[in-house]
């Protein structure tokens, strides 16, 4: 299949784009900036120079191409304060694509994420595929996607888990706990710590991505999870033995001052099941868990 992937010079990216490889497809990768591009045609795709603003070319791009996964986003736009901007953008891109594939009975994989699932305090029951938010930032985006089941598009969203970890990731939620750790001088976390965040190593997210390219049926929502639920206290524990710091609660009117953005989301709870990807993908996590991932040591090399 020939696939346009935005995002494809992005951590993510960097793993999906020689599993596509690996898998007998043809890769045409959005790429901002020459770096960018090079790195696309390292990893043996083809760089399309263009940018996530100029929707006329992305859905130029989407209808030259067999099939569409768009894992690009606005992070450093989200990270600087305008959350809603960036989401906001996103909805746009998703549905300048979604247009160009209307009718085309083409793969569509958007992404999201399980945390629009978390709640404070403790979920009763694990998130699922089956839940559902009615709308809010990046919400809308999925929710649109799947809707695109109804427009003639093989759609389905793969919701990552918020913790994606390997040797690939180094401006995720893990490497910034970490700076903020050594930063701050404390690693911190909300209430007794019990609350649970999923996570996936990258490369069993980037198998993911690619079989739902390859075979999600129309309208699925996927589940980007390996690890259900690692307690954040024990997140706090490795990065606070690595880094050499004290593992501290932090009262939670100071979590936006320790934490920055992430205070808005480090205390909720968001245990999220698999089983319903694992069975309609036969996709299976194969890669270290966070905890064992935390404990190889890379994330800390050179502290
Ligand atoms: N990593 C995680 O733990 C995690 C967790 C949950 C959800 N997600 C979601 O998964 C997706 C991929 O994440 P990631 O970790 O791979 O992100 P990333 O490493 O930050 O990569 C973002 C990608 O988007 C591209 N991009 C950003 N702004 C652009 C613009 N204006 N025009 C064109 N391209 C632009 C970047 O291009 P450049 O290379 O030129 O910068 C890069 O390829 C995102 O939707 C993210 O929110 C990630």
């Amino acid at each position: 299949m020939r696939v346009f992937i935005t995002g494809a010079s992005g951590h993510i990216g960097s793993a999906v784009v020689p599993a596509l490889i690996s898998g007998d497809h043809e890769v045409i990768g959005l790429a901002r900036s020459e770096a960018s591009a090079a790195a696309i045609e390292a990893a043996g795709g083809r760089a399309l120079r263009g940018d996530l603003d100029d929707l006329e070319g992305l859905r130029a791009a989407a209808r030259a191409a067999d099939g569409v996964i768009h894992l690009a986003y606005k992070h450093e736009a989200m990270v600087t304060g305008d959350y809603l901007g960036a989401a906001e953008d996103d909805l746009r891109v998703v549905r300048a694509l979604g247009e160009a594939l209307t009718d085309s009975g083409k793969p569509f994989v958007g992404i999201a994420g399980t945390l629009a699932l978390a709640v404070p305090g403790r979920r009763d029951r694990p998130g699922t595929e089956h839940d559902t938010v009615e709308s809010g930032p990046r919400i809308d985006a999925e929710n649109f996607v799947i809707g695109l089941a109804e427009h003639g598009v093989r759609s389905s969203v793969v919701r990552l888990s918020p913790l994606v970890h390997s040797s690939l990731d180094h401006h995720g939620f893990t490497p910034m706990l970490i700076e903020i750790a050594a930063t701050t001088g404390v690693s911190g976390y909300l209430g007794d710590g019990a609350n649970r965040w999923p996570a996936v190593h990258t490369l069993d997210a980037a198998r993911l991505i690619q079989l739902a390219l390859e075979r999600a049926p129309a309208g699925s929502r996927l589940h980007g999870v390996a690890d259900e639920g690692v307690p954040f206290r024990e997140i706090a524990e490795v990065i606070g033995q690595r880094v050499n710091v004290p593992v501290e609660p932090i009262a939670p009117e100071e979590a936006m001052a320790h934490f920055g953005f992430l205070g808005r989301v480090v205390g909720l709870d968001d245990a999220t099941a698999n089983a319903i990807t694992r069975e309609l993908l036969d996709w299976e996590p194969v890669h270290p868990g966070l905890i064992e991932d935390m404990k190889a040591g890379h994330y800390f090399a050179g502290r």
